[in-house]
């Protein structure tokens, strides 16, 4: 498997995946020939036999130290086989790279599989934020201080707290 920069001919591809997996607020194939081109986000595609199989996209505000995951998916017939933690550690290590201190991201509270895999990766709860998705859900809001170039976190884990 590979990970590489989104390409603009992964689209159709990754749509399809995209339609598959998530049942509502899907992104569209406008949003990602957009996040693309966008000079504040980062979006990389899982390839496997030459075949994009999931993606994730990162957006960072400029002057921020925060990179924020937007969005990860994988395809149904490569879930469970190591894609999405190769692409979260892909991520972090970009985001590093760029000079973010942390990844944060929300997720759906009932998404057990998604928090699985933010929690093997060292993610930790920041946040639950009441009534976040359209049909009435909560978010999750993780964390991962991310190593700095000179080796050493930049600061501790907030406590993990509730928001109204
Ligand atoms: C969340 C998602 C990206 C994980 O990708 P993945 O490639 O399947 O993840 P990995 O193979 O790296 O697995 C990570 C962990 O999750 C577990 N896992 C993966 N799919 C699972 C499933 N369907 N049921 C139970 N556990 C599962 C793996 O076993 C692994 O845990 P382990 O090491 O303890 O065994 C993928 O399931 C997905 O696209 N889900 C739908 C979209 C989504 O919810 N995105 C997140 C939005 S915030």
């Amino acid at each position: 498997m590979q990970i590489r920069r989104t390409r603009a001919a992964d689209i159709d591809v990754l749509a399809g995946i995209e339609d598959t997996v998530f049942p509502s607020d899907q992104m569209s194939r406008r949003s990602f020939r957009r996040s693309i081109r966008s000079p504040t986000m980062t979006m990389l595609t899982a390839v496997s036999d030459g075949k994009p199989v999931g993606y994730a996209l990162v957006h960072r505000r400029r002057g921020s130290k925060v990179a924020h995951l937007a969005s990860i998916a994988v395809g149904p017939d490569m879930a469970g086989h190591g894609v999405g933690s190769e692409l979260l550690r892909r991520v972090e290590t970009d985001a590093a790279r760029r000079g973010a201190a942390c990844v944060r991201l929300e997720v759906r509270s009932d998404n057990s599989v998604a928090r699985h895999l933010y929690e093997l990766a060292g993610y930790h709860v920041i946040a639950t934020l009441d009534d976040y998705y359209e049909d009435g859900t909560s978010a999750i809001r993780y964390e991962k201080l991310l190593a700095t170039r000179r080796g050493r976190r930049e600061r501790k884990p907030e406590t993990p707290h509730l928001t109204a």
